[in-house]
């Protein structure tokens, strides 16, 4: 969603925000703009729509000098993306300019009651209203009008304001978005997230819900909504740049699914100590833990796949009633919480987005002990838990999550150890078995990523049947243009087939959808394999509990989709292999995900390919069963030359509603 980076001291702002703009550009947008002023209180104002290149291009050769900026990169939200509704906005005049990220939900009645004092607006977006009321308010104190302006908001927002008359001033404001506050020594910076100026400074503070901070190149001053100083604590970040650098991987995904081993070797090592699982920062004693009679988790999209077997695991281990939720359901539903009782496990990456959050607060208010599993350090979510469980995955840029994945799969195991330790529901000996089948997992995630040729030769294999396909269908056009005597009826015909076949590539792989099928632990593993795959690909593509197939899936079987059947070994084995001869009587296409050295299931009347997977116990299979599903979508992905990192229209933190 909308990254904000914003900057003031001696330094050229222009570089800097462009720098920090680029670090963001893993969150998702659609447009890019930057407001740079200098002390000469002359204004540079340049937005433009697409990607930042379009940005920074105009930028060549144009000397623009500045020490005080703020730049942006925009999901649109309200009103499309074009330059009139990208930021940076500003009210009647261009002396107060403003980004912003989040929805002001009551844009419309402000909207309203600004145009009756005469403020004309020139977008369609929320944020433009904001810019207006600073303007209104501003009578010589930029934070005070800012402070009197989001007294009038409603819904979410993190701002970044600048002012003409005030040339060494930088206003910053969150409610509900996540902003920070960069130190520097002669120079401070704002923005929506770590990477975006950690090669400037590692010091930052958190700024939380409903503080506003005035910041100039010395100094920077935090207060509250009604503009009494407050004192911040200054954080260390103690992670470096390279982690979010592609380090000569041609993608961030791939780099990331490379890191698995490492990852998971890192969890372990940190987590499990003589023969123990230990956590830092639960707040929950083990009382409370010993009381716990239920669980509910909540969280979105990867998160929720991994919550979802999140379930299987807890269930299994703790023998209490587990319930999952896509956080944006759980807000709105009845929440069943017995205080003291029910704890409320969100999981999120970012720690940020904005329904789990809404979830956890409203539970939080129910009387619920909240443990979160997070992985960006210091989030909101991680901040707002009675405790957290961090997930130590490092940063994830790439917008398909996948590393952050299995460092949740394998927290939930480890949670769930521990637990059952002090619920007393598994025995010690199950406890040391479990262990040391965790610890072979890295290097069993290598042999993996070491047969990695294998998924490529498949992705490629399938990549040329949809070519091939495409071919065919522009073959039969040129065959029924060849039929028309009248020149303007073949050229009507020829432009409509061409519309038709331009947008049956748009979608991708229209005739050619994907299913995902798997039972028990590994049906959140297909519906994870489903989701990776139309997120970068835009092939269509679900997930299915296999023994659900009959109950719907069944009729879309002939030879064009492809069955990707989760059928390692394990005790559902054989009814998935029922399922694959169900797939293969209706002439189906099917690509197994098998367990090294099952003779059976290579044979042709089950796969069309195989992928493989090293033996393991089938508990703790869905680690493994993700890697070769993860490259599987990014080789297709790659071989439809797609915007892996950056696909369109999503966004790696979903900050708003
Ligand atoms: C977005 C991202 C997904 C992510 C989901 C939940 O949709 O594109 O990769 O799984 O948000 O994000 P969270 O940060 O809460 O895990």
């Amino acid at each position: 969603m909308c990254g904000i980076v914003g900057y003031i001291g001696d330094k050229n702002a222009a570089t800097i925000l462009i720098e920090g703009l680029r670090s963001l550009e893993y969150r998702g947008y659609d447009s890019a703009g930057i407001a740079i002023v200098d002390r000469r209180k002359r204004l540079f104002l340049l937005k433009k729509a697409g990607k930042l290149k379009a940005l920074s291009d105009c930028l060549i050769n144009r000397h623009v000098s500045g020490h005080l900026g703020i730049g942006h990169t925009r999901w649109a939200t309200h009103g499309e993306p074009n330059e009139a509704n990208a930021h940076p906005h500003y009210g009647n005049t261009r002396d107060f300019l403003i980004v912003h990220n989040g929805i002001i939900e009551n844009h419309h009645e402000l909207k309203q009651q600004l145009r009756k004092d005469g403020h004309r607006f020139s977008s369609q977006t929320d944020t433009e209203v904001a810019a207006h009321l600073v303007e209104k308010f501003y009578k010589g104190d930029l934070l005070k009008a800012v402070c009197r302006a989001i007294g009038c908001l409603k819904g979410s927002f993190a701002l970044g304001v600048i002012c003409m008359h005030e040339p060494d001033v930088l206003v910053a404001a969150r409610k509900d978005s996540p902003l920070i506050i960069g130190l520097g020594k002669g120079e401070n910076f704002i923005a929506s997230d770590v990477p975006a100026i950690l090669s400037r400074t590692r010091d930052i503070i958190y700024l939380d819900n409903n503080e506003i901070a005035r910041i100039s190149k010395d100094e920077v001053k935090v207060f509250d909504a009604k503009c009494r100083e407050i004192q911040k604590k200054k954080v260390r970040i103690n992670w470096n740049t390279d982690s979010a650098e592609k380090a000569g991987f041609a993608h961030f995904m791939i780099k990331e699914i490379e890191e698995q081993p490492q990852v998971i070797g890192r969890i372990l090592t940190h987590r499990i100590k003589s023969k123990q699982v230990v956590f830092e920062n639960l707040n929950l004693s083990r009382a409370q833990l010993k009381n716990i009679t239920d669980i509910q988790i909540v969280a979105c999209g990867t998160a929720y796949h991994a919550g979802l077997c999140g379930k299987y695991i807890l269930e299994k281990m703790l023998r209490i009633p587990i319930n999952v939720d896509t956080s944006s359901e759980f807000r709105y539903r009845e929440q069943i919480i017995t205080k003291g009782r029910t704890l409320i496990i969100p999981v999120s990456q970012s720690g940020e987005t904005a329904d789990t959050l809404a979830s956890l607060r409203a539970a939080k208010e129910k009387g619920a002990k909240i443990l979160s599993l997070c992985n960006v350090v210091g989030s909101s979510i991680a901040r707002e838990s009675d405790g957290v469980i961090y997930t130590l995955a490092g940063p994830e840029i790439s917008v398909a999550s996948t590393k952050a994945y299995t460092a949740q799969l394998m927290t939930f195991y480890l949670l769930g150890l521990y637990l059952a330790g002090i619920k007393k529901t598994i025995a010690d000996k199950t406890v040391l078995n479990y262990l040391s089948k965790m610890k072979k997992i890295p290097a069993l995630m290598r042999d993996i990523l070491k047969n990695q040729k294998r998924v490529k030769k498949v992705a490629h294999e399938y990549v040329h049947r949809y070519h091939y396909r495409l071919a065919e269908q522009f073959k039969f056009l040129e065959d029924e243009i060849v039929q028309f005597q009248d020149p303007v009826k073949a050229l009507e015909f020829a432009e409509k087939w061409a519309r038709l076949s331009h947008s049956a590539y748009g979608r991708r792989f229209g005739d050619f959808p994907f299913l995902y099928l798997g039972r028990n632990v590994n049906y959140p593993s297909a519906l994870e394999g489903a989701l990776k795959l139309k997120e970068i690909t835009y092939i269509s593509a679900e997930g299915y509990a296999a023994g659900e197939m009959k109950h719907g899936p069944i009729a879309l079987i002939d030879e064009f989709p492809l069955v990707v059947c989760i059928a390692t070994k394990s005790a559902v084995y054989e009814k998935m292999l029922s399922n694959i001869r169900e797939i293969k009587a209706r002439k189906g296409t099917v690509l197994s995900i098998a367990t090294r050295g099952d003779k059976e299931i290579q044979k042709k009347e089950y796969s069309n390919y195989v992928l493989e997977i090293p033996e393991i116990d089938e508990f703790f299979s869905p680690l493994l069963v993700a890697l070769p599903l993860q490259m599987l979508a990014y080789h297709i992905a790659v071989g439809l030359n797609c915007d892996v990192d950056q696909p369109r229209n999503l966004a790696k933190s979903v900050t708003v509603e």
